[in-house]
């Protein structure tokens, strides 16, 4: 006999799947760089108009992204988001992730529907503070 929660799960799932790529599942379901970075060399938190806010915490090495990390408090494509924009500014050179926009992180997920790319814009917005507040403090410091 079939077991009904389990036939529950395979619609959701596949519900899932109509409306989000892969890779916004993957994202969403096994986030990559999650929570507070000790020591980080630049943080930002921000709140989007929608109530949502991220945070990302970034370690930085010459000019050169060592880490990412990122926490939000929002829905599930926030979290695929979050986890892309911060695997998109590891390993780059901090002016370049001045430069990555809702649009990369939005080609790298392979899109969101039209509702959620805010999500995307949440994103890289707080990626591009976090990356200032870098620029400061290095600036402060000399
Ligand atoms: Fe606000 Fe996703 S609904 S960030």
């Amino acid at each position: 006999m079939d077991d009904p929660l389990e036939k529950l799960q395979e619609e959701i799932d596949a519900e899932m799947r109509e409306i989000y790529t892969e890779t916004v599942i993957d994202h969403a379901m096994n986030p990559r760089n999650v929570g507070v970075l000790p020591g980080a060399d630049g943080w930002a938190r921000f709140t989007g108009p929608c109530g949502d806010t991220m945070e990302i915490w970034l370690k930085v090495e010459g000019n050169r992204v060592e880490q990412a990390n990122f926490w939000t408090d929002g829905c599930g494509t926030s979290i695929a988001c979050g986890s892309m924009v911060t695997e998109l500014a590891k390993g780059k050179n901090i002016h370049y992730c001045l430069e990555i926009e809702q649009e990369d992180v939005l080609n790298a997920l392979g899109d969101l529907p039209e509702e959620s790319r805010h999500c995307a814009l949440l994103a890289a917005t707080t990626l591009k503070m976090a990356v200032e507040d870098y620029l400061d403090r290095r600036s402060a410091a000399r």
